[in-house]
């Protein structure tokens, strides 16, 4: 036993001279001193000794426990005393920077459009991204097994309406708020709706399958074709400069008559040819077009009464070539190499 006592002081003392830091001085002392620290243990047993012996180790116990405690303050102290000089902190030195994050590209330019259309009384609206095909297809003028369905396939959700029908979808377009706006505000309205749409595409640099868009609507009295060039020549000097031109070509979308689509001068060659334009000069950025009298008649507004325009711009696109950024893939990668640059 008195061996066994003068062991463990011996192995304590050694171990506390040791020591450099208050942590582990903390351990130190929940490894012997603790409720199961071994010097705890063996004065514990000192209760199943005989009356003799009891005598005669326990006031040896006792010294040595004494001892160790003392040692324990003091190295306490001593560590208490040199701390001060440890955590001495300069308070002139620079401190170290925490880098910020900041708004994706395509926020930024969505922040830009939105400010640019409310500034002219546009409303800012949003629409579901989990669509009723009605609302995407149907109410676009699009009936069910209609050719220009395959324009934008799509992916459906596997869930069946009363009729057994696959009635619900990720939204290919931000067209239907279209829709839905005007069964909400009525006529007259001037509304943009950006938002996240998404298409069963192969990607490559051009395509994606989630993708952004901004639209927009304004329904009146006797608006005409003249009013949308006017607008849409507006976004284009707002985003490229104020030398930027529009041009405008027939085509074809079903929920619109007539139908065009939307060119600005190339913003990085402006317009004299480049790899981006495909050396044509031109981008094209949107599609446009007076709102067909079906769409506005599915939105409850009454086409003899009322007359509007809508436009659609792929604001991944436009982020795309306002940055001169290659391959649209890099949008949705989430790489910093590419976001820390915006
Ligand atoms: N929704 C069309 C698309 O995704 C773009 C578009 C074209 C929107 C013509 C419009 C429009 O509002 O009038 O390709």
């Amino acid at each position: 036993m008195q061996d066994n006592l003068n062991k463990i002081k011996e192995k304590i003392i050694a171990e506390l001279n040791k020591i450099k830091t208050s942590d582990s001085l903390r351990d130190l002392e929940i490894q012997y001193l603790g409720r199961k620290g071994e010097l705890t243990l063996v004065l514990k047993s000192l209760k199943d000794l005989g009356v003799e012996e009891k005598k005669k180790f326990g006031q040896l116990a006792n010294e040595v426990k004494k001892d160790i405690e003392e040692k324990f303050s003091e190295v306490k102290k001593t560590l208490e005393a040199s701390r001060g000089a440890e955590d001495f902190i300069d308070v002139t030195l620079p401190g170290t920077a925490i880098s910020q994050g900041h708004l994706h590209p395509i926020t930024q330019v969505q922040n830009e459009l939105e400010d640019f259309f409310s500034a002219m009384g546009f409303m800012v609206l949003d629409g579901p991204e989990l669509e009723s095909d009605y609302y995407n297809f149907q109410a676009l003028n699009i009936p069910k097994h209609h050719p220009a369905r395959d324009m934008q396939d799509t992916f459906y959700i596997d869930k069946k309406n009363s009729e057994g029908e696959l009635d619900l979808v990720m939204r290919t377009q931000t067209s239907p708020v279209q829709v839905r706006a005007m069964q909400k505000y009525g006529a007259p309205i001037r509304a943009v709706v950006p938002g996240r749409c998404f298409r069963s595409e192969a990607t490559d640099v051009r395509h994606e399958h989630t993708l952004y868009q901004l639209e927009g609507l304004v329904v009146d009295e006797n608006i005409n074709f003249s009013h949308m060039k006017a607008i849409l020549e507006a976004v284009g000097k707002k985003l490229y400069g104020q030398e930027t031109k529009l041009r405008m070509r027939p085509k074809y979308y079903p929920f619109v008559e007539p139908g065009s689509n939307g060119e600005y001068t190339c913003s990085i060659c402006q317009g004299k040819g480049c790899r981006l334009c495909k050396h044509t000069g031109w981008l094209e950025i949107l599609g446009c077009g007076m709102i067909h009298p079906n769409v506005l008649r599915a939105g409850g507004v009454d086409p003899k009464k009322y007359s509007g325009f809508a436009f659609g711009f792929g604001l991944s696109r436009l982020t795309q070539l306002k940055y001169g950024i290659e391959d649209n893939r890099l949008f949705m990668s989430g790489d910093l190499r590419f976001l820390t640059q915006f």
